[in-house]
C-alpha cells in the first residue's frame, strides 16, 4: 500500500492516528481508544524509567521470584505498578492479567468494556545489560454482561477474541507497534516531543527470511524435524540472530523476516512463552503482517487457555519459511 492511500500518512502523531481510525469506524464508542491512548501514556513513563534506571537505583533484582518462579527485576515490577495504575484508573478495563501477579486484577471500573492482558517488562535478564527490552498487551471484550461479575470465561480467552494487540520496544528507539484487526502500524517515539509517530505504516512481513532465531542451548533436545528445519534455515545462508527479549527478536524478525522458536525443552516441557500475555499477542500482529504463529500443531491464536498463566511452544514466522517448519 503506498503511503499516499493510508488515512493517516508517515509522521501523524499516534493520538491522531487512533482518532482517525476511529472515524473510521461509525458505531465505535472510543473506549478502544482511550485504551490504547492510556497505554501509551503508560509506556512513556516506563521508557523514561527504563533510560534513568542505572541512575537512580531500580537496576537489578528485587529480591522476590514472580507468579512464575521467576527472579523478579526491580524494574519488572515498576513497570507492573506503572501500567496496572494506569489501566485501573483509566474507566475502559474492568480487569487486568498481568504477568507479575498471579490472579486477576478487577480495576475501580466494574463496567468497562475490555479485559488487558499484559507482560509489562519482557526481556528481564537484559534489564541490567543495556540491552533492548519491551512490553507486550492484548486486548480481550468482556463476555459477562456489564452489571454482572465476571468469571473464567472473561479471563481465558483465545488469541482469536482478541479486539488488539501490540508492543512497545524499548531499543536503540522506542516503538509502539500495534494492531486492532486492520493491519500492523508503527509508531515511533521522539524523546524531545514526548510523541509517537507513525514511522512504519502497514507493515508486512518479507517473503524472504533473513534470520531464524533460537536459544542455540537447546540444540541437543530438539526433535529431528526441527533439527533438520534448522539445518534447511543454514543452508539457505539465514543468519543466527538471537537477542533473548521476545519482543526485540519478534521485531527483527517481522520487519526483515524471518523465525523465531521456542520449543519445549526438559527444564520448561510445556515451552517458556506465556499464552495469554506473550504469545497470542504476537501471533495477532503476525498473522496481521502476513506471517504464521503455532504451537507446532495448532495457529496460536486457537489455542484454549486453560490457566492465566500458561505457557506454549511458540514458533512465530514469514510465511515462506513457515511451510517448512514442522516439530
Ligand atoms: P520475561 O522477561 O517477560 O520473563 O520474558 C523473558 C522471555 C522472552 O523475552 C525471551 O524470548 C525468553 O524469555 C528468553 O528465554 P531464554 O533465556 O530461555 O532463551
Ligand atoms: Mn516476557
Ligand atoms: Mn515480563
Amino acid at each position: 500500500m503506498s503511503i499516499e492511500t493510508l488515512s493517516a500518512p508517515v509522521g501523524t502523531a499516534l493520538d491522531r492516528f487512533i482518532a482517525r481510525r476511529q472515524e473510521e469506524f461509525p458505531h465505535a464508542s472510543g473506549e478502544l481508544s482511550q485504551l490504547l491512548r492510556d497505554i501509551a501514556l503508560a509506556s512513556k513513563i516506563i521508557n523514561r524509567e527504563i533510560n534513568r534506571a542505572g541512575l537512580v537505583g531500580i537496576g537489578g533484582n528485587a529480591g522476590q521470584e514472580n507468579v512464575q518462579g521467576e527472579d523478579q527485576q526491580k524494574l519488572d515490577v515498576v513497570a507492573d505498578i506503572r501500567f496496572i495504575r494506569a489501566l485501573r484508573y483509566g474507566g475502559e478495563t474492568c480487569a487486568i492479567l498481568s504477568e507479575e501477579v498471579e490472579e486477576p486484577i478487577l480495576t475501580d471500573s466494574p463496567d468497562g468494556k475490555y479485559i488487558v492482558a499484559i507482560d509489562p517488562l519482557d526481556g528481564s535478564s537484559n534489564i541490567d545489560v543495556n540491552v533492548s527490552i519491551g512490553t507486550i498487551f492484548s486486548i480481550f471484550r468482556r463476555v459477562t454482561p456489564i452489571g454482572q461479575p465476571l468469571t473464567e470465561e472473561d479471563f481465558l480467552q483465545k488469541g482469536d477474541d482478541q479486539v488488539a494487540s501490540g508492543y512497545v520496544l524499548y531499543g536503540s528507539s522506542t516503538m509502539m507497534v500495534y494492531t486492532t484487526g486492520h493491519g500492523v502500524n508503527g509508531f515511533t517515539l521522539a524523546p524531545s516531543l514526548g510523541e509517537y509517530f507513525l514511522s512504519h505504516p502497514d507493515i508486512q512481513m518479507p517473503k524472504q527470511s533473513k534470520y531464524y532465531s533460537i536459544n542455540d542451548s537447546f540444540h541437543d533436545e530438539l526433535s529431528p524435524n526441527m533439527v533438520n528445519f534448522i539445518k534447511k534455515c543454514r543452508a539457505d545462508k539465514m543468519s543466527a540472530r538471537y537477542i533473548g527479549s521476545l519482543v526485540g527478536d519478534f521485531h527483527r524478525n517481522m520487519l526483515k523476516g524471518g523465525v523465531y522458536m521456542y520449543p519445549a525443552t526438559s527444564k520448561n516441557p510445556n515451552g517458556k512463552l506465556r499464552l495469554m500475555y506473550e504469545c497470542s499477542a504476537l501471533a495477532f500482529l503476525a498473522e496481521q503482517a502476513g506471517g504464521v504463529a503455532t504451537d507446532g500443531e495448532k495457529r496460536i491464536m486457537e489455542v484454549e487457555p486453560k490457566s492465566v498463566h500458561q505457557r506454549v511452544p511458540f514458533f512465530v514466522g514469514s510465511k515462506d519459511i513457515m511451510k517448512d517448519f514442522k516439530l
